[in-house]
């Protein structure tokens, strides 16, 4: 029987009774931790390069340890591993099988190290590589709307504050600012990262090691932009996790919004757009009905990776240093959070292509709500009335139109002077929905020359 076979034999004679059923599989984490297996491999193959680099374990040791976990990768990878419970996580259970595969090169394989330094480890190594996904993700989610704002650069939306309608924008200008949340998450996530990045590896169970390791050696072998500088804080911080976790829940917040306007966008009231049937799900009792489902569920899933945020900084916030098993609860929500993630922004990315606009229902809401009254108050400040005075003359015109029921820009020209003699011909130009739109052309600002320029500042920044 080697060593680890099984876990009560794991520690040592020091224990003289098993553990319970109940407790191990309390204490076990293998079902859900497995998902490590290739970072756990990968830091210990760099390990042993380093220990025998070093002198502390012989080339032939290295040799068998490499084969070793050739073939370890060859199982997990074919479904061939047996996990067991018994040996309650990944670490312990790669571990056994290497021994069991190669002898005492297998179990020599631990020396200098530590659970604690390798869990760090094993999940900065795979949290980095899942934010490189999330970022290419961000990034065609960024393009997807890109392309929905290059077709609709001239579409008028209402613009809305308090969810009453303000001034017309540009239906493309609201897809960049969805584009721009986008972008800061992408940042965020690449800074996220060079903190994720750091190696804990070294720092053994909380004191550092009395072998010769060669840290940067390991973090170079890892392709990491550092090293853990103090042992306690390597083996017991899992700031990176909850830095990620913040970062996530921003990505989902920037999601939910957009969800909620595309729900209320997608109903009959507003009846602004539609989503390609293949994202949208039938009703079992009204035959009539398409509901948004994929926006609704996203809506819903960020209360869930919020969840998430909310528990890895609990975790973290009674613990005393160094490692606690504590930290072994970081996993799940970590893991949920970047599967959650992932398959929010692929499909988003894909339902953004499945966006039909409806211009003519935008354009009425925008009627509808005065959304050029702005322009006119612009429009007398221009003529020489100081601007409070003009938005009084306005809320009289806006008054006089909502009696008549129609727009500020059917009111006859006789009818607008009543209100102010400096009043012309040319108002007409300020009151259409495309001369609002045109007239603000500023740096950021909803004009179709400005949105183009927006658009092709984004497209090389992607190309880049
Ligand atoms: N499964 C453990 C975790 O996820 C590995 C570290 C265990 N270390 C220990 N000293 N019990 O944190």
């Amino acid at each position: 029987m080697s060593q680890l076979d099984h876990k009560s034999a794991a520690w040592s004679a020091l224990f003289s009774e098993p553990m319970s059923d109940l407790v191990k599989r309390y204490t076990a984490s293998v079902f859900f931790d497995k998902r490590l297996w290739q970072a756990d491999i990968a830091g210990s193959l760099a390990h042993a390069a380093m220990l025998a680099r070093q002198g502390v374990i012989s080339a032939t040791d290295l040799a068998d340890i490499r084969r070793g976990m050739e073939q370890i990768r060859q199982e997990i990878a074919s479904g061939a591993f047996d996990w067991k419970l018994d040996l309650e996580d990944v670490h312990l259970n790669i571990e056994a099988r290497l021994t069991q595969l190669v002898g005492d090169a297998g179990k020599r394989l631990h020396t200098g190290r530590s659970r604690n330094d390798q869990v760090a480890t094993d999940v900065r190594l795979w949290l980095r590589g899942e934010i490189d996904l999330i970022a290419g993700l961000l990034e065609d989610l960024q393009r997807a709307l890109l392309t929905l704002a290059e077709q609709n650069v001239d579409v008028v939306l209402p613009g809305f504050t308090h969810l009453q309608v303000a001034q017309p924008v540009s239906f493309g200008h609201h897809m960049l600012a969805y584009v721009e949340m986008f972008a800061r998450d992408h940042e965020r996530m690449l800074d996220v990262r060079r903190r994720v990045n750091r190696l804990p590896l070294g720092a053994a169970a909380l004191a550092g090691t009395t072998y010769p390791l060669d840290r940067e050696f390991v973090a170079r072998e890892l392709g990491m932009e550092g090293v853990c500088q103090n042992s306690l804080d390597a083996v017991s911080d899992r700031d990176f996790a909850i830095e990620f976790a913040s970062a996530a829940s921003l990505v989902m917040v920037h999601v939910s919004r957009m969800s909620e306007e595309l729900v209320l966008w997608m109903s009959q009231n507003f009846g602004f757009i539609r989503i390609a049937d293949r994202f949208t799900t039938g009703s079992s009792i009204m035959p009539q009905k398409k509901n948004p489902d994929v926006p609704e569920l996203a809506r819903g899933k960020t209360g869930r990776v919020v969840g998430h945020l909310v528990a890895l900084i609990t975790l973290m916030k009674g613990q005393p240093l160094a490692y606690n098993k504590d930290n072994q609860e970081d996993k799940e929500p970590l893991f949920d959070t970047v599967d959650t993630l992932k398959d929010t922004l692929r499909i988003f990315a894909e339902m953004a292509g499945g966006i039909t606009v409806v211009p003519q229902a935008m354009e009425q809401a925008a009627l509808r709500g005065y959304a050029t009254a702005t322009d006119l108050a612009d429009y007398l400040v221009k003529k020489g009335l100081p601007f409070r005075d003009a938005h009084e003359t306005v809320a009289h015109a806006v008054k006089a139109a909502t009696s008549h029921n129609c727009d500020l820009s059917e009111l006859p020209l006789a009818v607008l002077q009543q209100f102010h003699a400096a009043i012309g011909k040319d108002v007409y130009d300020h009151l259409s929905l495309r001369g609002s739109l045109n007239a603000r052309n500023t740096l950021g600002g909803t004009a179709p020359a400005q949105v183009k320029a927006q658009i092709e500042r984004h497209r090389k920044r992607l190309a880049a």
